[in-house]
């Protein structure tokens, strides 16, 4: 893992990362009372901006929080980070957390201040190797808690599956509950069956995964049939492709699910038109502005 971009951005300041200091007293570091975001930048420019800033809107508000920015001020203070480590490719990361107080109260207090912290980090391409032979994937229990639409920095048994999955020399842990899919343990999950590309409802167990509603848009204008119901273990096994999705990578194949070939064991066609039909958008919105005009 590479080491983040020297310039990061602490309650509005920009800031060397390695002169950046919260207190021990901030409720995101005591209670993880905080959410997040983690957003691609091609050439200088955000990608998927407001689908970011309206999950960010919503986390928020579902911990009984307000945006301290509006869109406007998160557009200038994103592009205003980039543009200070140097533009180009990168992914940014963004965290609000409910702020620091004096000792430490499970209970609430609305009169705090939010700590707001931004940092970049480089995003190298994707190694061709990934896009030939794919990734692997061990399937896991789903240990979280029951708000997983949150996106929550409290992600320690996410921590401890991606854990599991480097053990057995493998990229991601697939979560499973009770027999169903649920998501990766940082990535959404889909799968093809029969030329099909399946993915689960979103509800309280999974992340709206910004770059799953992409997927899902580019393969249904591609002509791909999309279906979105609950998907058994037993079909996740016996799927012709498995598809992670997240910002920092797009779309990747599962080639390998607990060590047994996933269809061919090469990455498949919907995979192949997904990856083709992301790096036509992302140039269809090079040069575009963040926000709508007016
Ligand atoms: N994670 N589900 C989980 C649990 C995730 O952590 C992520 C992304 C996703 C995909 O969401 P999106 O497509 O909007 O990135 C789904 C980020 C990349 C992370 O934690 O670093």
């Amino acid at each position: 893992m590479a080491a983040p971009l020297p310039i990061a951005c602490l309650n509005g300041a920009f800031l060397p990362l390695a002169e950046v200091r919260i207190s021990p007293l901030d409720r995101g570091f005591l209670f993880a009372d905080s959410v997040y975001e983690v957003l691609p930048v091609y050439a200088g420019r955000p990608f998927l901006f407001i689908e970011h800033i309206a999950r960010l809107e919503r986390s928020l508000g579902e911990i009984r929080m307000h945006s301290p920015l509006t869109r406007s001020e998160w557009a200038t203070l994103l592009t205003e980070l980039v543009a200070r480590n140097g533009g180009g490719d990168m992914y940014l990361y963004v965290q609000v957390t409910r702020g620091a107080e004096e000792g430490r109260n499970h209970a609430l207090n609305a009169s705090l201040v939010p700590t707001v912290f931004l940092m970049a980090c480089p995003l190298a391409p994707l190694d061709e190797s990934v896009r030939i032979t794919g990734v692997g994937a061990i399937t896991t229990q789903d240990e979280r808690w029951a708000r997983c639409d949150i996106k929550s920095t409290s992600l320690l048994a996410n921590v401890l599956a991606k854990s599991r999955a480097a053990d057995a020399g493998e990229t991601e842990a697939i979560l499973l509950s009770g027999g169903w899919l649920r998501e990766g343990s940082s990535s959404s999950v889909m799968i093809v069956c029969g030329g099909v590309l399946h993915a689960p409802p979103y509800g309280p167990e999974i992340l709206p995964g910004t770059t799953r509603d992409l997927a899902l848009r580019l393969a249904a204008e591609a002509g791909i049939a999309v279906r979105i119901a609950p998907i058994a273990e037993a079909t996740l096994r016996s799927a012709d492709e498995i598809l992670l999705s997240f910002a920092t990578r797009g779309v990747l194949s599962v080639t390998r699910l607990d060590g047994k070939a996933v269809g061919t064991g090469r990455p498949g066609p919907v995979w192949s038109a997904l990856a083709a039909g992301f790096a036509h958008y992302r140039q269809i919105l090079a040069g575009t502005p963040l926000l709508p005009a007016g």
